[in-house]
């Protein structure tokens, strides 16, 4: 099997690349930069310079692949980078390319909260319309699609684990409100497994399967037993709570970031979706990985303060 991967030196993308490698599956990775291109190479990947995500800049790329696996986005409108043109005509020029190279087959990462778009505070917002855009795109577009709705997605270079871990050593650990809403983190490396799985595996109509972990967990909770991971590995953890009303969170991320986030990626957190995770452990035909060893794997990735 060949797989093109979009977005491939980003965290999932240079998932998918190890995993890609470790199972024999051969996978050019689609990079902009140097730095982006060094960061798939060093994943195991094989590199393909693109300027844009437009068709014609994608479709040499996809050329031979049994499957494109499309991870390139934005979680927030920077530098000029918007929903439209990356999230959702990125995405129409991945469908133009992949007919243009004749792939038949396109696994797209959207969001969890997408399914709750119009139902719930914190999932209606511009962010999760485009990745809605993207798929309905995707879904009208002929092609076998594959779509994932990621909870949010742990592992080794992830970047909450050295904030957290920060925090912890300093025994003072901010919380937006009062951390019932729920998330059900999921390994990077299931993540990626799982991603080779829907890139080989046979169907006819679109799939649509929740990318969540085995457990459901409010950040309150999460926040417990990270630090209890984090002691359990020697490191110093003093969970003391900060708490921080939700609309000043919200408010300073619109007037220019909450701790570099913007408000569209606090609502991430905050969206409280939860899913089932039964359709992704017969799709893995494995268990998923537990959550204390997901988190204990993320902290021994990082360096000792
Ligand atoms: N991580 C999570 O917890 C999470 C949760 C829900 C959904 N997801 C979804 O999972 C997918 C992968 O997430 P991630 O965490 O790996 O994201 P990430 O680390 O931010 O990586 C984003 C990737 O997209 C590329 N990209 C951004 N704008 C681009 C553009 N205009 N043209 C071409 N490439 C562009 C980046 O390339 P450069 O390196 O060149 O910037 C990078 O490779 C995304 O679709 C995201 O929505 C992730």
């Amino acid at each position: 099997m060949r797989i093109a991967v979009t977005g491939a030196s980003g965290f999932v993308g240079r998932a998918v690349l190890r995993a890609a490698a470790d199972a024999g599956v051969a996978a050019v990775g689609l990079a902009r930069s140097g730095e982006a291109a060094a960061r798939v190479e060093a994943a195991g990947g094989a590199v393909a310079r693109i300027a844009a995500l437009d068709a014609a800049a994608l479709a040499p790329a996809f050329a031979d692949a049994d499957a494109v696996v499309h991870l390139a986005q934005v979680g927030a409108e920077r530098r000029g980078q918007t929903y439209a043109a990356v999230n959702v005509e990125g995405t129409r020029a991945v469908i133009a390319a992949a007919r243009a190279a004749g792939v038949r087959r396109v696994v797209f990462y959207s969001g969890l909260g997408v399914a709750h778009y119009g139902m719930r505070e914190h999932c209606t917002n511009p962010y999760f319309l485009s990745k809605l855009r993207a798929e309905q795109e995707l879904f009208e577009s002929g092609l076998q699609v594959f779509v994932f709705r990621p909870s949010y997605i742990f592992g080794p270079g992830g970047e909450l684990v050295p904030a957290l871990l920060a925090e912890l050593a300093r025994g003072a650990v901010t919380r937006i409100g009062d951390g019932a809403y729920r998330m059900q983190p999921i390994a990077v490396a299931d993540a990626a497994r799982l991603v080779l799985r829907a890139a080989a595996v046979p169907f006819v109509v679109p799939y649509v399967f929740d990318l969540v972990g085995p457990e459901p967990i409010t950040y309150a909770a999460f926040l417990e037993r990270f630090a209890a991971v984090a002691r359990r590995a020697g490191r110093p953890a003093t969970l003391h709570v900060e708490e921080i009303p939700v609309e000043q969170a919200l408010r300073e991320a619109r007037a220019g970031g909450w701790r570099g986030m913007a408000a569209d990626e606090l609502a991430c957190l905050l969206c409280d979706e939860v899913g089932d995770a039964g359709p992704l452990r017969a799709l893995l035909g494995a268990e998923l990985t537990p959550l204390d060893a997901v988190i204990a794997s993320a902290i021994a990735a990082e360096p000792a303060t």
